[in-house]
């Protein structure tokens, strides 16, 4: 096993994340038992793995504090809870469907505070603490304007990643045109964009933005 970073590994051209809670599976993963337990981290199915491998230098340190936005049944949300052992994700999510796994999720960790909420209405949750990344991976058209109000949690110098489907945000356009648009939103809302890292192969017409406020 090669480090990446903290809890994070390379072995071959798989990702793995050190597993807080051996012996678990979130999603039907390959558990790799050396020095320690592995968890494999499928970049087909998540897009921060995606960013990870395609060469993304942004680290999350180990006592990070992160608001999650979009965080589904937790597949992502899982492996950043073993990276940030001693830290805090707040996952927030606005499916009631999709919320029942995450609350399973985090029964046996307890570095995963999960948020029912609209990422729309950062005032519902204005109670939150500052943040050192915000991550958000919700979908939506207007999702960088969403991104940029969720920031308010940010701690000045933070990050955000912001995963861009090109085609929930404009069909017509070509992926790189919108990636273009959606950073020159971020730099007129006084972020620095330090890195835009296209997702292919692994998912299509993505891209992860990472800016600093
Ligand atoms: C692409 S999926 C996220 C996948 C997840 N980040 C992962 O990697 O495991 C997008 C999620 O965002 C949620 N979502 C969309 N709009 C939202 C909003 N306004 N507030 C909260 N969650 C939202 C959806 O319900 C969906 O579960």
């Amino acid at each position: 096993m090669r480090q990446l970073f903290g809890r994070v590994f390379m072995d071959g051209k798989n990702i793995y994340t050190v597993n807080s809670v051996s012996g678990t599976k979130i999603y039907g993963e390959r558990l790799i038992r050396k020095d320690r337990e592995y968890r494999e981290w499928d970049p087909t199915r998540s897009k921060l793995a995606a960013a990870i491998l395609n060469g993304a230098k942004t680290e999350i340190g180990e006592n990070s504090i992160i608001l999650y936005l979009g965080a589904s049944t937790g597949t992502t949300v899982s492996h950043v809870s073993d990276i940030i052992q001693k830290g805090l994700v707040y996952a927030l999510e606005f499916s009631d469907t999709v919320f029942h796994s995450l609350l399973k999720l985090t029964e046996k960790r307890n570095n995963i505070a999960p948020l029912f909420a609209d990422a729309r209405k950062p005032e519902n949750y204005r109670w939150l603490e500052e943040c050192d990344i915000v991550y958000c991976d919700i979908a939506q058209p207007d999702q960088t304007e969403i991104a940029i109000r969720n920031c308010i949690f940010l701690k000045k110098g933070g990050y955000l990643f912001l995963a861009i489907k090109s085609q929930s945000i404009d069909v017509t356009k070509k992926p790189e045109y919108v990636y273009e648009q959606e950073k020159d939103k971020l730099e007129k809302a006084g972020f620095t964009v330090i890195e835009t890292i296209n997702l292919e192969p692994y998912e299509h017409d993505h891209a992860m933005i990472i800016a600093r406020k």
